[in-house]
């Protein structure tokens, strides 16, 4: 099984490329950057990666990203992905990025893109890995702001194949980016958020009534909602479902306690995303494996969860049918 889900051909459609920064390159890069680090050793920061909730992760998370300086701080981090997703048998990789974190600290939109669109070309070359980038707006920060954003990226509204949302949930309703969602839209801009991870049902609903997302991240709040599970299911709204990342926030407790088997059962779209690997332990083969052996799933459930993450990718039509023939050699 672990070297079926390993030749599996993965499409990964929920990774903060930032959660990808491993302990090795953090303390690389600091050195690179003169950056202090308040972690004593690479094991020291392993160590400190227990969490209680989400708040409790971004807080290191934000802590982490600040090594991260250059165009090719932002290669490098984007290319150690890869190739270890790749190795994995990841063949597709949509990033999120965070923007306003690395503003915040004096770290320029196109240092961010640049560096970070220049591994998505060399990835497609040399790994034969394809990607997308997902520019997200931090929902606890103000919604002006979020649209000075989307303003000062207009150079690159071209490169994105979408916006998101993300960072703490509780308290910052889908409601609060109405206008930044809106304006997205007029420009061609496809959108997506994360919604139901701690956040309520309704935050979902919220989603999909006032951003117009064609898929929620995270959503296993859903369940909280029998309408809402039903309208999920007659959209076909992808949702792209983080089980070890779920556990680590304590969102479930254990991964024998997570709802994808009730939420595959109900019929869902779902997909197998890591996250932020970097600190949750573990890559797409981790998380498919973590499922695959706490819910005994068959061959054809885990070829269904990595077609539907190929089917309703960023991605052009001729890489679609090239990896779903690629897929279905494998059924
Ligand atoms: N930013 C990085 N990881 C996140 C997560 N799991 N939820 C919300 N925001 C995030
Ligand atoms: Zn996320």
């Amino acid at each position: 099984m672990q070297d079926f889900i390993t030749r599996l051909p993965k499409a990964e459609l929920h990774l903060h490329i930032e959660g990808s920064l491993e302990p090795e390159l953090m303390f690389a890069l600091a050195e690179r950057n003169g950056v202090a680090l308040p972690y004593a050793s690479i094991e020291a920061v392993r160590e400190a990666y227990q969490f209680d909730d989400l708040q409790s992760f971004l807080v290191l998370y934000y802590q982490g990203m600040s090594v991260l300086r250059t165009a090719e701080d932002f290669f490098d981090l984007a290319m150690d992905y890869f190739r270890r997703a790749s190795a994995e048998g990841v063949v597709h990789v949509e990033l999120h990025f965070d923007p306003q974190a690395h503003l915040a600290r004096g770290i320029e939109l196109g240092v961010v893109i640049e560096g970070l669109a220049r591994a998505c070309r060399l990835a497609s070359r040399e790994l034969d890995l394809s990607s997308a980038l997902i520019m997200a707006f931090l929902r606890d920060r103000p919604a002006d702001e979020a649209m000075q954003v989307l303003e000062r990226a207009a150079p690159y509204w071209e490169m994105l194949d979408a916006i998101g949302l993300d960072s703490a949930e509780h308290g910052h309703p889908p409601q609060k980016f109405v206008e930044v969602f809106e304006r997205a839209r007029a420009l061609g801009i496809a959108r997506v958020a994360h919604a139901g991870e701690e956040g309520p049902a309704a935050y979902i609903a919220q989603a999909l009534d006032l951003l117009d997302v064609c898929r929620i991240d995270h959503g296993v709040r859903c369940l909280e909602d029998p309408a809402l599970v039903e309208r999920l299911r007659a959209l076909r709204m992808p949702l792209t479902v983080c089980p070890l990342s779920n556990v680590k926030l304590k969102v479930v407790e254990r991964i024998d306690d997570h709802p994808l088997p009730q939420l595959l059962e109900a019929g869902l779209l779902l997909t197998i995303n890591s996250d932020d690997p970097a600190y949750f332990g573990g890559g797409m083969r981790d998380n498919f494996l973590a499922c695959q052996r706490a819910f005994g799933w068959s061959e054809a459930t885990l070829l269904g969860l990595a077609r539907n993450a190929i089917e309703v990718a960023f991605m052009d039509p001729a890489r679609r049918s090239e990896l779903l023939v690629r897929l279905e050699s494998m059924a």
